[in-house]
């Protein structure tokens, strides 16, 4: 396993699709067990592979509270949202490429999410609450969208110009101090 370095808007690789994955490999599982291990270490709820620099739509999410429940990791390949709710729910979100910086946003409460498992099966799960917020964000970032494109204009300019000032200031070149999507 090894820790992989999370990239901070503005940064291009964060703003490309990812491309699917054609073979679930060995590699393929190798990058999704250390993109689990970064996101717990970071610590962060959920990460895309963008996120990591590797524009494969992989994506992994840990939603259980760690002081109250066991581990409870998911991996997502070429995940694809097939059914969305009408109804919205909004959560205050954060994300590890958007450090220190949480707004709240509106999306679907439930979501329907087909994916091949680690072994190249094909999975359905039936999502809701901050899980199905944490999918909707993650698959977010295999479109080359951050949670801050949700936001008004000028909201995200304003981020984005505090970031790439924080940035220019080296705050992020150590370990991350939040914990979000
Ligand atoms: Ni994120």
């Amino acid at each position: 396993m090894a820790l992989l370095d999370i990239l901070v808007a503005p940064h291009p690789t964060l703003a490309k699709r990812a491309e699917e994955v054609t073979e679930v490999t060995d590699e393929i599982r190798q990058t999704l067990n250390d993109m689990l291990e970064t996101m717990y270490k970071a610590p962060g709820i959920g990460l895309a592979a963008n996120q990591v620099g590797i524009l494969k739509r992989l994506v992994v999410i840990d939603v259980s509270n760690p002081e109250e429940e066991e581990p409870k990791p998911y991996k997502f390949i070429n995940p694809v949202i097939i059914e969305s709710s009408d109804d919205s729910s909004v959560y205050q979100e954060g994300c590890l490429s958007v450090p220190t910086f949480y707004e709240e946003v509106e999306r679907p409460a439930e979501v329907t999410v087909e994916y091949l498992d680690e072994t190249g099966t094909k999975q359905t799960l039936k999502a809701e609450g901050l899980l199905a917020t944490c999918i909707q964000h993650e698959i977010d970032h295999l479109e080359g969208t951050l949670f801050v494109d949700h936001l008004s204009k000028l909201k995200k300019g304003m981020i984005v110009k505090k970031l790439t000032k924080l940035k220019k200031q080296g705050a992020f070149n150590k370990k991350q101090d939040t914990h979000t999507l």
